[in-house]
């Protein structure tokens, strides 16, 4: 449950919340979907997703009719136990779909966001250190901005993470074992010019730009067993495979464009 993936989390509290909104009127029928939570805290959850930024930068309506398809734990495991084949026929799609309707949506305004992540560890201290999925409500809010640039980044009409899934999944396998995983060592091996895409770039760019000095952003990817080690060492990896070019974007041209989205 630890070693979720950020996307997986997005989406699960996405489907989880919006069920709740879609399906139910009264803060009472959140209960069963988030499980108990003090009064004070649904009153926040219900505030929250009832204000006027919430539910317009986040369409869960328009979101959830593709997400049984995407929170369904079997097709994900039945994807990871052969991306490379499942990929395409079963998720890529609806994960299109998903992201169509996700940034087509005005994206949620930073302040807005930072109240929200204020409100929840104010009005719900108690139950966010025992409600797992309250966390990962908590923790999709707090990253929202850098997911949804991340989701939303495309190369003309393609949306640049399936551009780069589409190529890592068709790489051929790696002829020699690096690190065991069969995708990591392919993308090891593979040309460079294949994997340093513009596309790549945004993406890595706009992440370690928004955890850069964000002190709950590392927090969260700590609480999912991802430390500075491995930071770093993905940051190295990335240096190496894309050399200087791609670190020194990395570096210096790092100020995060955040929304001007206001109300
Ligand atoms: C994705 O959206 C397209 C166009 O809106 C639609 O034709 C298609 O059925 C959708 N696919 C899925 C899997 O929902
Ligand atoms: C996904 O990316 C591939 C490769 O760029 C592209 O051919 C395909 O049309 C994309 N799929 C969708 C639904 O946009
Ligand atoms: C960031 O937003 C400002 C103000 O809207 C805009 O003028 C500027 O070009 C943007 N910068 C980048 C790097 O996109």
């Amino acid at each position: 449950m630890k070693k979720i993936n950020i996307v997986t989390l997005l989406l699960i509290a996405s489907a989880s919340l919006g069920f709740a909104l879609s399906s139910q009127k009264t803060i009472q029928e959140l209960n069963p979907v988030i499980g108990s939570i003090v009064p004070q805290c649904q009153k926040t959850l219900f505030d929250i997703a009832t204000g006027p930024e919430f539910l317009k930068c986040i369409p869960f309506q328009r979101l959830l009719s593709h997400v049984a398809v995407l929170t369904d734990p079997k097709i994900i495991g039945k994807v990871l136990s052969d991306p490379n084949n499942n990929y395409k026929p079963i998720l890529e799609e609806p994960l299109v779909n998903f992201s169509e309707r996700l940034c087509s949506s005005p994206r949620c305004s930073d302040k807005g966001i930072e109240n929200m992540v204020e409100a929840i560890k104010v009005g719900c201290e108690s139950d966010l250190s025992r409600n797992q999925l309250l966390q990962f409500i908590f923790d999709a809010i707090a990253l929202y901005p850098a997911i949804r640039d991340m989701i939303c980044y495309k190369n003309e009409k393609v949306f640049c993470w399936n551009e780069t899934m589409t190529t890592v999944f068709d790489l051929p396998p790696s002829p020699i074992t690096i690190t065991g995983n069969p995708l990591i060592d392919s993308i090891a091996v593979a040309d460079p010019n294949k994997i340093c895409t513009r596309c790549n770039k945004d993406i890595v760019t706009t992440f370690f730009t928004f955890i850069n000095n964000n002190d709950l952003a590392l927090q969260i990817l700590r609480s999912l067993e991802i430390n500075d080690d491995i930071l770093n060492k993905i940051k190295s990896s990335i240096a190496i495979k894309c050399g200087i070019e791609f670190e020194e974007f990395l570096f210096f041209q790092m100020e995060f464009n955040v929304s001007n989205f206001n109300y």
